[in-house]
């Protein structure tokens, strides 16, 4: 029999078990506090934002699913168990969210949609004519599985699209490929909307600061899905506040949520959302976890297992 030992605060858990119950209806589903006694055997924990220190005292968790693709949420934890495998999340209804997400906010920046809705606000008829998406330059910073998705779902509008990745990558069709450190500049400087779906490691922390902006071509805008500690914020403002940017689309940021008392709020080219690019949705993640967790049980690894080394 399955064990799922189940944490997500501030949402319904009820959903999620029965999510998990239409996929297996013989996988026992503990929600928290509800987890039991470690000596109550074999199980695995599927989580988000866990309290430091609550997996560390069951032993008997055999691995654990982030509820999430990313994992800094468990990497924060200084007791995070050491020899358990963490599986990152990479079931199809995220794909499809950040797919949907960075193609409406790709063409809400191509088609000038942040000035148009601050022209909306003065009721100023004035119009201005967007630039081809043919002749715009996407650069996606992160080419996994959520850049690859995205760029996927882009290639249909004729954006000229690249992406930029850690290590080299075979040859993808219609997408220019960039990777490691001494590319980033280059790939900046072909690029009129910057798009972050990168994880956030040490590496690419305050990635994003004044100098690496300053790559980017004048009227360049940004849409950040990965994670907010990618870009310095005050950095990005100075810009956006200059005109040297155009706009940005933040979904995430260094601080979350984003304190009610920040300056970004009040820039009229910055559209602001609530970390909502991609949700994890029950149904397909239920599948994944469960799937994963055959795996696992025949011995096999399982698919996006964290690399503590990389730190994605
Ligand atoms: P993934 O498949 O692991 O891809 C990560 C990509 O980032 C890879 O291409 C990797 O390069 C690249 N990368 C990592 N470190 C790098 C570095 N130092 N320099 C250059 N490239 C680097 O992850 P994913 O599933 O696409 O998810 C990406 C991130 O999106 C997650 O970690 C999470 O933080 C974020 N996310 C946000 C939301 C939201 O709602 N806002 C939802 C889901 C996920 P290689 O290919 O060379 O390894
Ligand atoms: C959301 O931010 C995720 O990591 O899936």
């Amino acid at each position: 029999m399955t064990r799922i030992l189940f944490y997500l605060e501030d949402y319904s858990h009820d959903i999620w078990r029965e999510a998990v119950r239409r996929v297996d209806p013989s996988v026992e589903f503990r929600s928290h506090p509800d987890w039991g006694s470690p000596d109550d055997g074999p199980a695995y924990a599927f989580v988000w934002e866990p309290e430091p220190g609550l997996l560390a005292r069951y032993s008997n968790i055999k691995a654990i699913f982030s509820l999430g693709a990313g994992v800094d949420h468990l990497t924060r934890d200084p007791d995070l168990p050491k020899d358990v495998p963490i599986i990152r999340m990479g079931d199809d209804g995220l794909k499809e969210g950040m797919a949907e997400f960075v193609t409406m906010s790709v063409l809400m920046h191509q088609r000038g949609m942040p000035a148009l809705l601050a022209k909306q606000r003065s009721k100023d008829w004035g119009r201005f004519f967007a630039r081809a998406a043919k002749d715009t330059r996407v650069g996606i910073l992160g080419f996994g599985a959520l850049g690859q998705v995205s760029a996927q779902a882009l290639l249909p509008f004729g954006y000229d699209i690249a992406a930029w990745s850690r290590t080299e990558k075979p040859e993808y069709q219609g997408i220019s490929l960039y990777h490691g450190a001494d590319s980033l500049n280059t790939f900046l400087a072909r690029t009129d909307i910057l798009v972050g779906l990168l994880p956030s490691t040490p590496e690419t922390s305050g990635l994003m600061n004044f100098d690496r902006l300053s790559h980017l071509p004048e009227g360049a805008s940004i849409v950040n899905a990965g994670r907010g500690s990618l870009i310095v914020l005050d950095d990005l403002m100075s810009l956006l506040t200059s005109g040297y940017l155009s706009g940005a689309t933040l979904d995430v940021f260094p601080e979350e949520p984003l304190a009610k008392d920040h300056a970004l709020w009040g820039l009229d080219n910055v559209i602001i959302t609530p970390h909502i690019a991609a949700i994890t949705r029950p149904d397909t993640a239920a599948e994944y976890v469960l799937r994963n967790i055959e795996k696992l049980e025949r011995g096999e690894t399982a698919e996006n297992q964290l690399d503590m080394k990389r730190g994605y």
